[in-house]
């Protein structure tokens, strides 16, 4: 998102802001501001979230105030400083980086409640609260997906199939944890040499340096510069079978550069996604992404209120559609400072077979929905 539009929401849900504190006092059980931090626009759920979690808030009596940090930390130190500054008694924060944790610091300073909102944030003690997918799953999802369509517990190793490898941002603990589900999957069969990587192959997210030459950064137009690389030279004399890529945003730029390869005309590799984003769902629909994964932020949103409203409240929190997370999973609320209570929301695989599930969970507009039946 451009600097000028970045602005332009600000000051826009700045104007709605203050239209809602004159509005307040209706339904208003505190009337106390709840502060929501977005990391970026260019991946559409995080856009409805703050949508979604102001007018959630607002239902609950809450004032809210939303920023969008266009993926740069310093914006969003800046707009977290800005939220504590209007009094802010609970912030909401998607985290941009673990660059995060001097603003959240501030925050535990002047007692306000933090809750990490689908990205954890990291290298902190200075906050309690997480919610969440479990992103362990998201990863197997998009790997058993893989596996499945590959064909790959009957293949034959005399004929391996071939797969790309994407990943996130370095600076997202989530980004790890989806490759490594991931790679939880399809590790045994590149073992077995049914799967061969093509380009670099980082076994898991701990080898930091092959990470590093796949991760995107969450940045379509880096996706594109690596596959546009990998197209010309380690796949060059072959066709790619698949390809891990660890959002719809991430495999719709493959795609694309797919697409100005004659090899790739008639038959794209097979592509992961996640986030049930509208366009990658008509992809889905049409047979051109293999799969997304569904995170039904909506719910994640209404669940990140009622947890701000049980904090807010001095209540022992407890969210119908939500578990805390134990056992092995509550490594997913390390920060690497502390462990911090993690709720979660389970994902759900979606193919072409089962379309409806989001579009059933009401995440779309009413044309988006008429385009997906
Ligand atoms: C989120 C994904 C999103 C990605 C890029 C991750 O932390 O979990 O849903 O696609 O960031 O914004």
């Amino acid at each position: 998102m451009k600097r000028c539009t970045a602005i332009f929401i600000t000051v826009a849900t700045a104007v709605l802001f203050l239209s809602s504190c004159k509005q307040s006092g209706s339904s208003s059980s505190s009337g106390a501001l709840i502060g929501i931090a977005m990391p970026e626009t260019q991946v559409t759920h995080w856009v409805k979230d703050g949508a979604t979690l102001k007018a959630e808030a607002e239902k609950r009596g809450y004032r809210a105030e939303v920023q969008f940090a266009d993926a740069d930390q310093a914006i969003q130190n800046r707009q977290i400083q800005t939220l504590i500054g209007l009094d802010a008694k609970l912030l909401i924060v998607g985290s941009v980086s673990a660059e995060v944790a001097p603003a959240i610091a501030e925050t535990a300073k002047k007692n306000v409640s933090v809750i990490a909102f689908d990205r954890l944030i990291q290298n902190s003690a200075d906050y309690d609260y997480f919610i969440t997918f479990n992103g362990d799953k998201i990863g197997e999802l998009q790997g058993r997906s893989l596996a499945e369509a590959l064909g790959l517990e009957n293949a034959d190793p005399k004929a391996p199939k071939s797969v790309a490898l994407f990943a996130g941002s370095i600076t997202d603990a989530n980004a790890f944890s989806f490759y490594d589900g991931a790679m939880g999957v399809l590790n045994p069969y590149i073992e077995k040499g049914v799967l061969k990587v093509v380009g670099p192959y980082p076994k898991t997210s701990a080898d930091k340096e092959a990470f590093e030459k796949i991760a995107t950064g969450w940045q379509s137009s880096t996706a594109k510069e690596l596959m546009s690389a990998l197209l010309k030279n380690e796949a060059k004399n072959l066709t790619l079978d698949a390809v891990l890529s660890p959002n719809d945003n991430i495999a719709r730029a493959i795609i694309e550069v797919c697409r100005t390869d004659a090899k790739y005309k008639n038959k794209l590799p097979l592509i992961t996604g996640l986030d049930g984003e509208f366009e990658s769902m008509m992809l889905v629909k049409s047979g051109d992404q293999l799969c997304t994964v569904f995170k039904n932020t909506t719910q994640l949103s209404e669940a990140a209120i009622i947890l701000a409203d049980q904090i807010l409240k001095g209540q022992t929190p407890d969210i119908p559609g939500a578990y805390l997370a134990e056992g092995p999973q509550a490594k997913l609320g390390d920060t690497g400072k502390k462990t911090v209570k993690t709720y979660l929301i389970d994902p759900i695989l979606i193919t072409k077979e089962n379309i409806n599930i989001p579009v059933d969970a009401g995440f779309y507009t009413a044309s988006e929905s008429e385009a997906l039946k």
